[in-house]
């Protein structure tokens, strides 16, 4: 049986829904800086949004575009996944990202032999560098400040130099979820890199910068993280509407051939009881077509296997986000959850001392902040599940 409905990781591009804004103003701007040979400078992207919303699917689309629908034109694009283990300190940052585009880079129509080398000169260098900062201990290294060497806007010059005088029009850097930076107080990094980003520009090097992070690096870091954000045009990634969750569900039957037909009033359930989430979709609609792979799916048939989705997405999630929250979390969880209002005002919940416990669920992600002092469970599914739940 064939389910292209994972949830696991990105999205496949070909099952790529949605988002059309977002797709719109990328291709339009690599192809003006592709035709006007960078008189038209390149727009750097902030990609905003919750866990599973569908960043790093994004970012996967983005170079199936480079790859595939670009006409004419030579990109070279590479995507850094960040952990906080790269944003330690400043050179280990610089380090494992100009590392990763020497190592995981790709091209729309290949490179040269010349490049190439270059590239892996350039890698070596950076892994001999990492080598000779190991070998050192704490004591030698304070005294030997010229160790910590590794020169990020000058060695992304350098790559520029090289790859426009082989012909290339444009070199993209995708840096996934970017937050990892601020969780490790390590702000000045984004300063450092802004500070390079302008430099490079100034210098006329190609480059378009797209970062990932949820919304909530703005407010939190804000005098760390704006001066930075402002060099990015900020696209906030919402849950899908109707339509965008038709299509998540249709295009892959579509293109995988599966002849399982799906009424909207099917589909309008599946966006009501997901809110439009794009991972819970994709989740509600594996299950449902491991039960079921052709003829008509009815409201009838779906409404009866309901109650088996908060099963199952209790198993693969709702435990651990549970689990995730302190004893008194909890307990402000259930209540969230016992209410019948959509949003919730602390008042209505015990009053202002639970205000505390509801600002670190939504840093917890567990609790969306719909406006100030309106609070509500994350997601329809996971306040289903709560109120299942015996304290
Ligand atoms: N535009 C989209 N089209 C189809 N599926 C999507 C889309 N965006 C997200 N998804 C689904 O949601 C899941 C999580 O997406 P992901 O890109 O990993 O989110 P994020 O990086 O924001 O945490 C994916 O596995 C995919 O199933
Ligand atoms: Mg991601």
């Amino acid at each position: 049986m064939i389910n292209p409905f994972d949830g696991q990781g990105p999205t496949s591009p070909k099952y790529y829904a949605n988002r059309k804004d977002l797709l719109g103003t990328f291709t339009k701007s690599v192809t003006a800086v592709v035709k006007s040979k960078g008189v038209t400078r390149p727009l750097n992207i902030g990609i905003m949004g919750r866990w599973g919303i569908g960043k790093t699917s994004t970012l996967y689309k983005f170079r199936d575009i480079l790859e595939n629908e670009l006409n004419g034109g030579k990109v070279f694009s590479a995507m850094v996944s960040l952990k906080p283990a790269c944003c330690e300190d400043a050179d280990t940052f610089s380090a494992t990202v100009l590392e990763t585009i020497f190592t995981e880079y790709e091209s729309s129509s290949g490179l040269s032999r010349k490049i190439k080398d270059f590239l892996n000169e350039e890698k070596n260098a950076i892994r001999n560098w990492k080598l000779s900062k190991l070998s050192l201990n704490p004591e030698l290294e304070r005294k030997q400040k010229s160790v910590s060497a590794v020169n990020f806007k000058e060695t992304l010059l350098r790559l520029w130099k090289k790859l426009e005088s082989n012909g290339v029009d444009l070199a993209i850097i995708m840096l996934d979820d970017i937050h990892y930076v601020l969780t490790q107080g390590k702000g000045e990094i984004l300063f450092d890199l802004r500070t390079d980003m302008q430099a490079l520009s100034a210098a006329g090097a190609r480059f378009m910068f797209i970062i990932t992070g949820p919304v909530t690096l703005y407010p939190e870091m804000r005098d760390k993280a704006e001066p930075f954000t402002r060099l990015f045009e900020r696209f906030d990634l919402e849950p899908f509407d109707f339509d965008g969750t038709k299509e998540l569900i249709e295009k892959p039957l579509a293109v995988e051939k599966i002849k399982l037909e799906v009424s909207d009033e099917v589909i309008r359930k599946i966006h009501e009881i997901t809110a439009g989430h794009p991972y819970f979709i994709t989740l509600a609609v594996r299950d449902l077509l491991n039960q079921k792979q052709e003829g008509r799916l009815s409201a009838k048939e779906f409404i009866e296997s309901y109650p088996d989705l908060v099963d199952h997405f209790a198993r693969i999630k709702f435990n651990d986000d549970y689990a995730r929250a302190t004893d008194a979390e909890k307990e402000v969880l259930r209540k969230l959850a016992a209410s019948n209002k959509q949003e919730v005002a602390p008042n209505d919940i015990g009053g202002a001392a639970v205000t505390k416990f509801l600002e670190r669920l939504v840093s917890k992600d567990l609790v969306l902040k719909i406006a100030r002092g309106k609070y509500a469970v994350y997601n329809p599914l996971f306040k289903e599940y709560l109120r299942r739940k015996k304290a």
